[in-house]
């Protein structure tokens, strides 16, 4: 069965994530979808919500600590309101924007293992490492194991190259498959690939060999396109 993952990035309010969980979890139950479903919204639209068990929501990020003085943060005292207990790491609008460094990534990463947390670990490589090829491109995403526990029971892996997210340039199948083999050679958990998934290419990208889903951003934000994209990988 496929894992489908949305992440809203900076995108809905709290209103508009209200619906859209619900919109998604009535279509989940009256059309008995097996996929796993799994939502990032923001911080602030974060709530206890009803859904079927096929429907997951998490966190988009968080700091590795229970409670205490990191402004701006939240931390696992807010998490546990809501029984979030998946999260989104390594994300690389983290590493690039916000600067998480690979020691920061991991130590995030160690917390939020610790405590059981389902983690989504995002790895991928900026153009320019591409342009180097295809063995100095594994090499810069080993490096972004390093720290990392891959044997993890609750751990689920995206690979995003960074040169495909939001940029409508979708990497080309035999990308996807020489970069989805290697690391499933080494790791055996399952493996998302995100970067410009859309409804009309979720499905063969989705079929190819060791891509056991994906992890979307922009075409995943409208309901009725993600419920497509729901629908058009039902039976991966
Ligand atoms: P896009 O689907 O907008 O390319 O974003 C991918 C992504 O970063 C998901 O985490």
């Amino acid at each position: 069965m496929a894992i489908i993952a949305s992440n809203f990035k900076t995108n809905h309010t709290r209103k508009t994530t209200k619906e859209f969980v619900c919109n998604v979890n009535e279509y989940l139950k009256n059309n008995e979808i097996l996929s796993e479903v799994i939502v990032f919204p923001t911080s602030t639209s974060l709530d206890n919500f009803d859904t079927v068990s096929n429907l997951i929501i998490g966190t988009q990020n968080a700091y590795a600590v229970h409670k205490g003085s990191y402004t701006g943060e939240i931390g696992t005292e807010q998490l546990d309101e809501f029984s979030i207990k998946t999260i989104l790491i390594g994300h690389s609008e983290r590493r690039h924007i916000l600067g998480e460094t690979q020691e920061e990534v991991a130590q995030k990463f160690n917390f939020y293992k610790q405590l059981g947390y389902k983690i989504v670990y995002c790895i991928g490589e900026p153009l320019e490492v591409k342009k180097e090829g295809l063995q100095n491109t594994l090499e810069y995403i080993y490096e972004q194991f390093v720290g990392i526990d891959t044997n993890y029971e609750n751990l689920i892996l995206a690979y995003e190259p960074v040169w495909a997210i939001g940029t409508g340039v979708t990497a080309t199948n035999e990308d996807i498959i020489n970069i989805h083999n290697a690391i499933k050679e080494k790791i055996s958990k399952p493996l998302l690939y995100g970067g410009s998934v859309k409804v009309n290419n979720v499905r063969e990208i989705c079929s190819l060999d060791n891509v056991d889903g994906a992890l979307i951003g922009t075409a995943s934000w409208n309901q009725e396109d993600f419920i497509k994209i729901i629908e058009n990988t039902k039976d991966i």
